[in-house]
């Protein structure tokens, strides 16, 4: 019970225990858990109450008595008031290590899966990575991001957003749009600046020698290196042979059915949003596409497969995913996930199902943030 705490109490001289999934450190107040944003293990903080729950309470830390020998000062002028980033006070290779121990603790707990990995850095870093932002104009028509959880837009600072690539980091001053935001790609043609909603426009995106045309406002991986990083460990992972039947479920434009096509494997994608399958067919030529629910097209695929990928969004692939994969008998599954909380779940319900987890590898796709991305291989029993 949080009954005697109060939205906008200030709470003194907490201890900061782990770190926790979602970037928070966990602290005791009276028996009570409060969830501390912009904390470190070991400090000792004074808190304000941001949210309450029945079971919990979430605070952010307003003054540090005792800092964290891995505490820095937050290289981005607006870091604790953008939402963007979490991280920025926290010396980059410990970021890594918090990561480490996130994904450790979930995967032992949820799925008794021993991680003995590293994060491993992913260059750029920590700078200048990010080739997707969605800038939001502030009261003054001065381009923003978003603070946590809220409406309200914070103005980037003259040399803006830190963690965008140097070609967006700085949106032009005639960036004005009616819905008050702003994409800014990062492309293989050069920086793109445009305002939101289906416009039919695509961009072009390099990884080695293949091109993929994209949305302007289509899922594409955020960091610059994470389509070729996520490729290699399912490729390396999945060991394609040729003449494979290989399925990219959440496939997006097709990122991974490229990869398993081009080592000779007869693909299957089925993706969600229509305008990515029409462009994964024109990405992949040869490839089969199949436009809706995951969970539902399953039924029209092929009753065998040799290899399949999944890349679900952040609430993972799930049991009836999962069930219909397993029918299929593969004999290597690759799951890529930007939540290892879900990632855990589902390797629980995929070793009922008979596969198991022959390598879980872990990537700092997101720096200056808590998020993580995880590559696991699946083999049946
Ligand atoms: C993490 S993205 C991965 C996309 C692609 N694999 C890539 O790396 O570019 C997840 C994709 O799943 C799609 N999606 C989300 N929920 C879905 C569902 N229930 N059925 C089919 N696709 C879904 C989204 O539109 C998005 O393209």
């Amino acid at each position: 019970m949080t009954a005697d705490l109060e939205l906008g109490e200030l709470v003194t001289g907490l201890e900061v225990g782990n770190v926790a999934h979602g970037g928070h450190f966990v602290a005791r107040h009276e028996g009570r858990v409060i969830f501390v944003r912009h904390a470190l293990t070991g400090e000792l903080v004074d808190v304000r109450i941001t949210e309450l729950s029945k079971r919990f309470a979430r605070a952010d830390v307003v003054a540090v008595h005792r800092a964290s020998p891995h505490r820095v000062v937050p290289p981005c002028p607006i870091a604790g008031r953008c939402g963007g980033c979490d991280f920025q006070h926290v010396e980059p290779a410990h970021a890594r290590e918090l990561k480490r121990q996130v994904v450790a603790e979930l995967l032992g707990h949820l799925a008794g899966f021993d991680f003995t990995g590293e994060v491993a850095e992913v260059q750029p870093a920590p700078f200048g990575w990010r080739r997707r932002m969605r800038y939001h104009l502030d009261g003054s028509g001065r381009p923003g991001l978003l603070a946590h959880r809220s409406p309200e837009v914070v103005a980037l600072p003259v040399e803006g957003c830190r963690i965008a690539d140097v070609g967006i980091a700085v949106p032009p001053a005639d960036a004005g749009r009616p819905d008050g935001q702003l994409l800014a790609l990062a492309t293989a043609e050069g920086p793109v600046f445009a305002g939101t909603g289906p416009t039919g426009r695509t961009v072009l995106e390099q990884v080695g020698e293949r091109s993929y045309r994209v949305s302007l406002d289509g899922f594409w991986q955020a960091h610059a290196d994470a389509p070729r990083v996520l490729v290699d460990a399912v490729v390396a992972g999945l060991a394609p042979r040729p003449g494979e039947v290989a399925f990219d479920l959440f496939c997006g434009v097709g990122l991974f059915a490229g990869a398993l096509a081009a080592a000779g494997a007869q693909v299957w994608g089925v993706e969600g949003d229509r305008r990515a399958v029409g462009l994964a067919r024109e990405n992949v030529t040869g490839g089969n596409f199949v436009s809706g629910d995951v969970a539902r097209r399953m039924a029209g695929l092929p009753e065998a497969a040799d290899l399949v990928v999944l890349d679900p969004p952040r609430a993972g692939a799930g049991a009836a995913v999962l069930a219909a994969v397993a029918a299929r008998q593969p004999r290597a599954i690759a799951y890529v996930a930007c939540d290892p909380a879900a990632l855990g779940r589902d390797l629980r319900i995929a070793a009922g199902l008979g596969y198991d987890p022959v390598s879980v590898r872990a990537y700092d796709l997101f720096p200056m943030t808590h998020h993580v991305e995880c590559v696991a291989i699946l083999e049946r029993r």
